[in-house]
């Protein structure tokens, strides 16, 4: 049974939006683009604000200023109607249910809205950072050195930056491996805060993620192929998720499905791709080993890169690695010195 959460918030994460509600429609900048003539637009744009979205859920005040701030756009584009319940309250995110506007053609949406401060403590976030493209607000590398100052120096223009570029990345992450035929959900829209995205689960009953399932001997084995089969796919696609676990799957009516990537990283653009990997593929085979299959992580990961022609031997920048920390200092003396 999945865990429907409690309302985890404390209200004081939401203040530093509490009072930006008035400028939310102006800084809300949408990527999609309706259909329809200038007159029907005009219609749409007068006949929805913000102000009509009033939903069940039963939000803290602050909380709810912050959901307005972040989903007012989407409800004013007809994306959906209510805002049901919290699925979980969570350190970088949180995901709601929502009810889809009949035009959709579904009956469900999840929305995951990132948070406001506690994004930044990211763990380990440097690891991920590393190497990667910091994209803007509308999807496109950001080249701009002063927008990179701001970022490093983590001016509050900077962390906005960061913090778009960090959903930017899930909501591309999501395209691709869609596109690709991966097990993700499909991606619907994002905005400033937050995607909206195809909700697993039923009407009551949102999938439980699978650290919470136990699998029978057959399923077991077909589903940590399905997993593999994921993982091979995200390699084509060039993608590491960098927080694979069992607590990132959702499992629904046997199937499974891959999320939370806004930490995907690039397998050559990342000097700790391979080590981020294989810990992914690591804790992949101990789940499953819980369920009853044995495998070889190390050599799994191993195949699999220099299948895609990886290589298998990364640098280390020594500065990422932490010498009060075991497992980096057992991951120096693997790979750290190729050399000697
Ligand atoms: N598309 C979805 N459908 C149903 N539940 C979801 C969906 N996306 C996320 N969830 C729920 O929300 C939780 C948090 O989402 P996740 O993307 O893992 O964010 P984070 O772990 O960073 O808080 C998941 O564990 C799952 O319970
Ligand atoms: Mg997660």
């Amino acid at each position: 049974m999945p865990k429907l959460n409690p309302n985890l918030f404390l209200d004081d994460e939401f203040e530093v939006y509490a009072d930006r509600r008035q400028h939310r429609l102006a800084s809300y900048k949408p990527n999609y683009n309706p259909k329809g003539s200038p007159d029907e637009m005009i219609y749409e744009m007068t006949a929805y604000t913000g102000e009509n979205l009033d939903f069940s859920y039963n939000a803290s005040r602050h909380e709810r200023e912050w959901i307005l701030n972040s989903l007012s756009g989407f409800y004013d584009q007809q994306w959906f109607d209510d805002v049901l319940r919290v699925l979980k309250g969570g350190k970088e995110a949180s995901v709601y249910q929502c009810s889809s506007n009949a035009t959709t053609g579904t009956d469900f949406l999840a929305a995951k809205i990132y948070r406001p401060r506690r994004f930044r403590n990211l763990k380990n976030d440097h690891l991920y950072r590393e190497g990667r493209v910091r994209l803007d607000a509308d999807g496109n590398q950001i080249i701009n050195g002063g927008m990179h100052h701001a970022m490093n120096s983590r001016s509050t223009y900077g962390l906005q930056l960061l913090h778009t570029s960090w959903i930017e990345h899930e909501y591309q992450a999501l395209q691709i491996l869609h596109a690709a035929g991966a097990d993700v959900p499909t991606p619907y829209v994002r905005g400033d805060n937050a995607i909206l995205m195809e909700y697993i689960g039923g009407p009551h009953m949102p999938a439980p993620t699978m650290n919470s399932i136990d699998l029978e001997g057959d399923e077991a084995r077909s589903l940590f192929e399905r997993v593999l089969g994921n993982i091979e796919i995200m390699l084509a696609n060039d993608r590491i998720h960098g927080d694979l676990s069992a607590y990132n799957i959702l499992y629904w009516n046997g199937e499974i499905t891959l999320i939370d990537f806004p930490q995907a990283i690039h397998p050559d653009e990342n000097r700790n791709a391979f080590r981020i990997f294989e810990r992914d593929v690591t804790r992949i085979c101990e789940y499953f080993e819980r369920q009853g299959v044995r495998s070889n992580p190390r050599k799994i990961a191993a195949d699999m890169w220099t299948a895609f022609n990886h290589r298998l031997m990364p640098d280390v920048h020594p500065g990422l690695l932490d010498d009060g920390n075991e497992d980096d200092m057992v991951y120096w003396q693997r790979y750290g010195n190729p050399e000697e």
